[in-house]
């Protein structure tokens, strides 16, 4: 047989799609590019306005270009570019992409013979971001295997899904008395959840609040799904995947995925380095401020993608960590302060202070920062990428939680995994100087030896034999039996 007329079969094709904001697209796009190296063709569907940024600030396709079988496809969001998609505004994007994107997201598949072209099929698999529903109502409809990602924390997701109970049990609506009774209705949180601790959504004063019933009936559809993915690994939500798992036992839990990514490029392909996928440009001069650093001494102040301060916030952040003493590296977004008296004077001890021991700046190398052995603790929002970064790192937490599953992971930060303390619900200089002061030096060994401790269990996690590492072989060879 003349063997150069062997056909070799066609991989499996697989969707790939984000909800179009920085913390869903980063776990995203590390699992997209896991696939890739699992030998699947990937198209990976973004916003326009999310494409443009990481065309802007990243170099993501050139870093792409080296597996053949990936692309972008992009798609309007509904918002006009200068919308804020921040803060308060953030929610907008919801309604938006339900009218404008899910429809185009339909048309685009149907019109597109759902995106096979010679060189590779039509789709074979569709893993949405779980808040995107709309993408599984499409995959059911038209019989394409579909997963669901829900990008956050096990504990925010299981929080999100007993939501009818919690309702059931009347521990909500809050009408914020009564923040600190325990929550009985989350199974397996029953010791340590207080009200406060529920995800933000939850602090409505009705149950029939539009986005209390969009993240109910979201997480509730995720469960249609034929399989569901979880950025998080078994040795750090074990007991929470459990709970999950009982309800969908296809459930492959395959993070931390950023040190999943770096571990098997680093054994598969020989090479260490991965794209960022930031909307914003990184200032690096960052990096060579922390080498002028003392080991361990600065504490990294950084509050994602999202969240606005009002200035009021920000004047007691600014006054706590001066009055600490600590040296302090913070990213301040050009957008992350609410109102136009943002733009009035800074009182002259501040300017002092930050001159003598801070540095800030717009946006950051996270990663690496968060790598440098001048830190030695994260001011953070508990955003759930900064979480499991810092965790990797084995960087000691102060967290100030602002919104959705935020208020979540910080309990679990301070009370399960005690690897740092929780602020929530308070913004005052002097409580902030103490919680700094306590992380960065009175209680500072302990919490580094439990963060040490578990940066062992992730790092373990994503190697060879490592249960996340077993997950997505698992994932990528339930994927290819799609086609079989
Ligand atoms: C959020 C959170 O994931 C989640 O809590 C919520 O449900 C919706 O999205 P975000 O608030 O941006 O995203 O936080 P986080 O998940 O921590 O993601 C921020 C990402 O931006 C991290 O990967 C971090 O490394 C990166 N980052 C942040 C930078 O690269 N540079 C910076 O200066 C700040």
């Amino acid at each position: 047989m003349d063997h150069q007329s062997v056909q070799v079969p066609l991989p499996p094709h697989v969707l790939v799609f984000p909800l179009p904001i920085q913390g869903h697209m980063n776990s995203m796009l590390k699992l997209a590019e896991l696939l890739c190296l699992g030998n699947l063709h990937v198209t990976m569907l973004v916003s326009d306005f999310s494409h443009s940024r990481l065309l802007r600030h990243t170099s993501v396709h050139s870093h792409f270009a080296r597996y053949p079988g990936f692309r972008f496809r992009t798609i309007p969001d509904g918002l006009p570019d200068d919308h804020p998609r921040a803060g308060e505004r953030l929610m907008d994007i919801m309604p938006s992409i339900k009218s404008v994107t899910a429809p185009l997201f339909r048309d685009m598949m149907i019109g597109a013979n759902f995106l096979g072209t010679g060189t590779r099929r039509p789709v074979t698999c569709i893993i949405a971001d779980g808040i995107l529903s709309f993408a599984g109502d499409f995959a059911i409809e038209r019989g394409i295997p579909y997963i669901s990602f829900r990008t956050a924390s096990a504990c925010s997701f299981w929080a999100y899904y007993c939501i009818p109970e919690i309702i059931e049990a009347d521990e909500i609506p809050l009408k914020g008395n009564g923040m600190d009774l325990p929550v009985k209705s989350v199974p397996g949180m029953e010791g340590f959840l207080r009200r406060r601790d529920l995800p933000s959504f939850c602090r409505v004063d009705e149950v029939n609040n539009p986005n209390l019933q969009l993240v109910q009936t979201e997480t509730r559809k995720s469960f249609r799904a034929q399989a569901l993915i979880k950025n998080t690994f078994d040795e750090l939500e074990g007991p929470i995947l459990s709970q999950i798992r009982a309800h969908c036992p296809n459930l492959f839990s395959v993070g931390p995925l950023h040190a999943h990514l770096k571990a098997r490029l680093a054994t598969e392909t020989k090479s260490f380095s991965t794209s960022s996928g930031s909307f914003w440009e990184e200032d690096r001069s960052c990096m060579t401020w922390l080498d002028s650093q003392k080991s361990k001494s600065v504490i990294y102040v950084s509050f994602g993608s999202i969240t606005v301060v009002t200035r009021d916030q920000l004047m007691e952040f600014w006054y706590g960590l001066v009055n600490s003493e600590q040296r302090f590296l913070w990213v301040m977004r050009p957008d992350s302060v609410a109102g136009k008296d943002g733009e009035s004077q800074i009182p002259m001890e501040l300017v002092e202070g930050t001159k003598e021991r801070g540095y800030m700046v717009e946006w950051a190398p996270q990663e690496e920062v968060l790598a440098h052995p001048a830190v030695g603790g994260f001011l953070t929002h508990s955003g759930w990428n900064s979480t499991l970064e810092s965790i990797v790192l084995g960087v000691p937490m102060a967290c100030w939680p602002y919104f959705a599953d935020q208020t979540t992971n910080s309990r679990f930060v301070s009370e399960v995994w005690k690897i740092g303390l929780d602020m929530k619900d308070t913004c005052d200089r002097v409580i902030i100087e103490k919680i700094v002061r306590d992380l960065m030096d009175i209680k500072k060994d302990e919490f580094q030896e439990r963060a040490n401790q578990m940066a062992k269990l992730a790092k373990r996690a994503v190697c060879e034999g490592g249960s996340s590492y077993c997950n997505l072989d698992r994932l990528i060879k339930y994927i290819t039996s799609m086609i079989e």
